[in-house]
């Protein structure tokens, strides 16, 4: 690989040990995949560093006592605890103290503590076609297709990024590799995409049969709401392992479907009808209609602002079942502000809970952390909820059934105490 020498002196020592060693993985990481050389790169989404899993705490306070920072702006990722409120989320209390020690790590090393899944709601929006090194794949595929700013899946690769300032010029960050691969031609009723767990759905739909390829998703509308578009992302990199897709005529590097094949040949085609999108439904939905739940969640992604005050308006008076934790997940940010608007207070008066900084499926409520802490397992029964990426997850990771359904049926489930289908 062909170093500057800026780099050669970041090999050498000149920033120190731990610089040298950054820069050293991520020169090997580069050749290992034939990378001719490294790029400055403009932000970096850091690895969540979590309680849950032993040692990493511990690790990451390590590495932040050698005093090295990061070199662009570093927001990051979710954690096992909601770092203010840790009680609100019944973590155990050693649990989320040893996950408090990754904020002044964090703050030593310049890593701004966002810790959240959506940090573009947060105003971290890189310029389209930079060069970027983040780690959570609703974020990644969302910053690639949606903003058009590269990056690939980042890893604990992430970490060098962030304290270099560089990443090795490969894979989604060259052109060649952002083409489309597949296309789908979705034809369902427009009404039908006016809910985001459609949207989800469609993404577990596709991200099955394109694995890690590029979709161009042809959708007949062109009006596509920020929230279809982060459900839509997040579930294609869950049910496959997709980083980039295309809508023509809504994604940038998509005005049109010869745009997004880079004037190739799809190598597969598809139509996506409500039959294809019935299937995931059932595969997702284990809890029979009327059946008893437990729990409802909303937020993922990490809800914005205007996603918050639609769920406050609609338990605004009502109640939550006895026995049902329904939580809704955001970034700190984001609460305060909805604290601010009055949203926290109408949804905690209805018994729901505005929780920060984590989400089920990232908490104690682990089978794993559940039977190491001596908590009830499952520490969930039934879960409902709107979106497919936290329904990938929870089945095998909390061991509960499930069932995807639109925002609407959620919260009335969350107040009937039993699946509303
Ligand atoms: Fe975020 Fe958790 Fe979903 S980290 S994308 S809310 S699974």
């Amino acid at each position: 690989m062909k170093l500057t020498g800026e780099e050669k002196e970041m090999l050498g020592g000149k920033e120190g040990p731990v610089v040298a060693e950054a820069i050293d993985y991520l020169v090997q990481f580069g050749e290992a995949f034939g990378a001719e050389k490294l790029i400055d790169i403009v932000y970096c989404h850091y690895p969540a560093e979590m309680g849950i899993y032993e040692g990493m705490v511990e690790e990451a306070v390590g590495y932040s006592n050698t005093g090295v920072r990061v070199k662009v702006p570093t927001t990051s990722s979710t954690l096992c605890s909601d770092l203010e409120k840790p009680e609100i989320t019944d973590i155990p209390k050693p649990l989320a103290e040893l996950q408090a020690k990754i904020e002044p790590a964090h703050r030593r090393m310049g890593i701004l503590e966002t810790y959240t899944c959506t940090p573009q709601l947060l105003g971290f929006i890189p310029p389209f076609g930079s060069y970027n090194a983040l780690v959570e794949s609703s974020a990644i595929i969302y910053y690639n297709s949606v903003l058009g700013a590269r990056t690939n899946r980042g890893g604990m690769f992430t970490r060098f990024s962030a304290v270099t300032g560089k990443y090795p010029l490969m894979g989604y960050l060259l052109d060649e590799n952002r083409k489309g691969t597949h296309l789908f031609k979705v034809k369902l009723p427009t009404e039908m995409l006016e809910n985001y767990d459609v949207w989800c759905a469609l993404g577990f739909h596709i991200g099955n049969i394109v694995g890690s390829d590029v979709p161009v998703i042809d959708v007949p509308i062109k009006h596509v709401k920020q929230e279809w578009l982060l459900g839509l992302g997040a579930t294609l990199a869950t049910a496959g392992s997709v980083t980039l897709f295309h809508i023509p005529g809504v994604t940038p590097e998509a005005r049109t479907i010869e745009e997004a094949f880079h004037g190739d040949v799809p190598k597969d085609y598809y139509e996506v009808t409500e039959k294809e999108i019935n299937v995931i439904y059932k595969k997702l939905t284990t809890i029979e209609n009327g059946a008893e739940i437990d729990f409802v969640n909303l937020g993922c992604p990490h809800y914005n602002l205007e996603q918050i005050r639609y769920v406050a308006d609609k338990l605004d008076g009502k109640r939550v079942a006895d026995g049902v934790r329904c939580w809704i997940c955001t970034n700190r940010m984001t609460r305060k502000q909805a604290e601010y608007s009055g949203f926290v207070e109408k949804i905690e008066r209805a018994g729901a809970k505005v929780i920060a900084d984590t989400c089920p499926v990232e908490s104690h409520m682990r089978i794993s952390t559940c039977k190491d802490f001596g908590l009830k397992t499952p520490n969930v029964d039934a879960m409902v909820c709107n979106s497919g990426k936290m329904l990938r997850y929870v089945g095998d990771l909390i061991g509960c059934k499930t069932a995807l359904t639109n925002i609407d049926k959620c919260i009335e489930s969350a107040i009937t105490g039993r699946f509303e289908l």
